[in-house]
């Protein structure tokens, strides 16, 4: 089978929030063809890999991907082609260098992960592999743990809710990813059941959690403790629960703003606001508790609550080892979020995995709030074995392709297959 690059060709979509991104098809000399899309972000990171967009306002108000699809068509067509899709690290190496950047700002991330992503993709055709064996192995037998976002704040809710971002089910107790994906499916109706009875709007937010208007940051988990107990399951045996508040959102001037709750915190008191919720519910991993650049308040955050949850940066590292290399040095966090397009290359996406979990860190493969149908990361995940998986509600085609994907990984697998389950998390799961 000849698995060299005949070429590759990109073309501008739109993704879930009715926004333009890049697709990209690759095909190989054996007339074996693949296509990957790319995720666009809404709370981003200022730290992350430039997401190249045209600036037009005559066409999508500026955000037309039109010179990263061309890039793709050009230059990097031209680059890759006659290369040998299985070396996945050197074609990556090919378009860092070409692009010249520290950031990909000149072919913009969004144009080099589509192509980094197709030419993976190919190969494990090629190659006669699923997708997650191929990039893991045949050890790839370890199913996540879906973080299931079912009640969007902040951004992804036009500000109208909570100002945290998101509140996760964590269906850990489950037996296996099927189990735990039809959990989190229940609580998830039982929650719009819960929120109707209150009086509250079922719309949902761009990550397909609901999305009502409460009036403080806790309430929203109190709703959901509910749904989880009328659905007969026990909340810190059955389920946990997981948080991104994106506080990079909410920081201005060195204080932490809680329109709902009316109050502006230091980061000292917004370490205690996070530790009083931690006593109370059956948390596991804590996201962005603090801001990007709060390098001195995740300190805090680390020796205060390090030892009994996982916490997570996202904004904080953006998927960059010299980013996670700080974090780790310092010891200022214990698990690292995966986002593909902070990076923009599968390569560099692998060794910020490997450096957190070297470090025995968490690592949290992450979609982003505007999405494709593209279910990459579903096998990514497994084949690196990182054990959790956040990819939004368990509704909305785009969130639950992932979820669907990993059913299908499961069935596939048979007996070999197992659940990460409470063995997921940075820290072991609290008993409640
Ligand atoms: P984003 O949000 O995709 O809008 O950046 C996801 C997150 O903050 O984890
Ligand atoms: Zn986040």
């Amino acid at each position: 089978m000849d698995t060299r690059i005949k070429t590759v060709y990109g073309r501008q979509i739109l993704d879930s929030r009715g926004n333009p991104t890049v697709e990209v098809e690759c095909f190989l000399e054996c007339g074996i063809t693949a296509r990957a899309g790319v995720p666009s972000g809404a709370s981003t990171g200022s730290h992350e890999a430039v997401e190249l967009r045209d600036g037009d306002k005559k066409r999508f108000f500026g955000k037309g991907v039109l010179n990263a699809v061309k890039n793709v068509n050009g230059p990097v067509a031209e680059k890759i082609s006659g290369m040998d899709a299985v070396n996945q690290g050197e074609i990556d190496l090919a378009m860092i260098s070409l692009d010249g950047t520290p950031n990909k700002a000149n072919l913009g991330a969004n144009a080099i992960l589509a192509v980094s992503l197709a030419v993976a993709r190919a190969a494990a055709i090629a190659t006669g592999l699923p997708l997650f064996h191929y990039l893991g192995g045949a050890n790839a037998t370890r199913l996540p743990v879906p973080m299931m976002n079912i009640l969007n704040g902040g951004v992804h809710a036009n500000w109208q809710g909570a100002d945290f971002q998101e509140y996760m089910i964590v269906p850990y107790g489950a037996d296996n990813v099927r189990q735990s994906i039809e959990w989190g499916s229940e609580v998830y109706h039982a929650l719009k059941s819960v929120l109707k009875a209150k009086g509250h709007s079922v719309g949902v937010g761009d990550e397909g959690g609901f999305a009502p208007e409460v009036s403080s940051n806790e309430e929203p988990i109190e709703l959901i403790m509910q749904a989880i107990t009328e659905v007969g399951l026990t909340p810190g045996k059955d389920i946990g629960i997981a948080l991104d508040p994106a506080s990079t959102e909410f920081f201005k001037d060195g204080r932490y703003l809680l329109r709902t709750e009316n109050r502006e915190l230091t980061s000292e008191e917004m370490v205690e606001y996070h530790a009083a919720l931690a006593e109370r519910y059956p948390y596991v991993v804590l996201e962005d508790g603090l801001a990007e650049d709060d390098w001195a308040g995740w300190k805090i955050l680390n020796e205060r609550l390090g030892a009994m949850i996982e916490l997570v940066g996202d904004d904080l590292f953006v998927t960059n080892v010299r980013r996670i290399e700080r974090g780790i040095k310092e010891d200022i966090a214990n698990g690292v979020l995966i986002k593909l397009n902070q990076i923009g290359t599968l390569t560099e996406t692998m060794a910020a995995v490997r450096m957190a979990r070297l470090a025995g860190w968490g690592a949290m493969v992450s979609h982003r709030s505007g999405e494709t149908v593209d279910s990459f990361i579903a096998d990514m995940t497994v084949a690196l074995d990182t054990g959790h998986l956040k990819t939004g509600a368990p509704a909305r085609g785009e969130r639950v392709e992932k979820y669907n994907q990993l059913m299908r990984i499961e069935e596939q697998l048979g007996d070999a297959a197992s659940f990460a389950g409470k063995n997921a998390f940075a820290r072991p799961v609290r008993s409640f």
